[in-house]
């Protein structure tokens, strides 16, 4: 609870970095201090840059990723069913944000509180206290929306809310009306601890998680 309360917090103070961006720091240097730290670190972007650039970036990520999905998930089943589309996600969906994660040098995640792949369960730390924070904000009928957070030195955390957004998709994580029994068979013979059924059309079903690295970051906005 503490870490969800903090996580919203720093979601508020995050916005306000945005805002005045260390503005008043920076006055306060020399211009020839300054000269000679842009000659030594000419890419250094100030926190609030970087953090800006990420969620910029993580949007065309997530974007990207996104689509390479669903349009493989329309193919499969038009090609072969809802219940044979259960099969190929199960082959394809993480090989897809894999090689996403390749061309973009990033780790691309879904992660969810009733997942399906065992895989997408959310990582201890920033990814889970987000994870819950948007779970407390629905439960409280506010809208989640992407974000980033500082995981260290190095690293940042691009989030962004999935919503069960299309009919299709409760053909495969809907209530019992809605799942064929041909495709409820597939899910329970792949995934046996499958939690990711139950959903309603418009509910909160996970988030894509980005970590990046700030230097990945600063070259993709060069
Ligand atoms: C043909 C059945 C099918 C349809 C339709 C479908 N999904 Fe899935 N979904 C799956 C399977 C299978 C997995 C597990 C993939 C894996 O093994 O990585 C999955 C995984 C996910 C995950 C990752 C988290 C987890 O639970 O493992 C999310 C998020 C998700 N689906 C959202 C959606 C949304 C949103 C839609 C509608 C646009 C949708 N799905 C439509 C079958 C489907």
């Amino acid at each position: 609870m503490k870490n969800i309360i903090f996580t919203i917090i720093s979601f508020i103070i995050i916005g306000f970095l945005f805002a005045c961006d260390f503005e008043s720091n920076t006055n306060q240097r020399t211009e020839a201090f300054e000269e000679e730290r842009q000659s030594r670190e000419p890419k250094r972007l100030k926190e609030g840059e970087i953090m800006t650039a990420a969620l910029e970036w993580g949007e065309e990520i997530a974007d990207s990723a996104q689509v390479q999905l669903i349009k493989t998930l329309q193919k499969a089943i038009q090609e072969n069913g809802v219940d044979g589309a259960v099969d190929f996600c199960h082959e394809e969906a993480l090989p897809i944000t894999n090689r996403v994660s390749e061309n973009f040098g990033v780790e691309i995640r879904r992660v969810s509180h009733k997942n399906r792949n065992p895989s997408n369960v959310a990582r201890e730390g920033k990814e889970q206290e987000v994870l819950d924070a948007y779970l407390y904000m629905t439960e409280n009928n506010e809208d989640p929306q992407s974000n980033v957070q500082k995981m260290d030195d190095q690293y940042v955390l691009f989030t962004r809310p999935i919503k069960l957004a299309a009919p299709l998709c409760l053909q495969c994580h809907g209530s019992e009306k809605d799942i064929q029994e041909a495709t409820l068979l597939a899910i329970t013979e792949k995934y046996p601890d499958d939690k990711a059924v139950g959903f309603e059309l418009g509910e909160f079903r996970g988030m894509w998680s980005i970590k990046m690295d700030k230097k990945e970051v600063i070259k993709s906005r060069l």
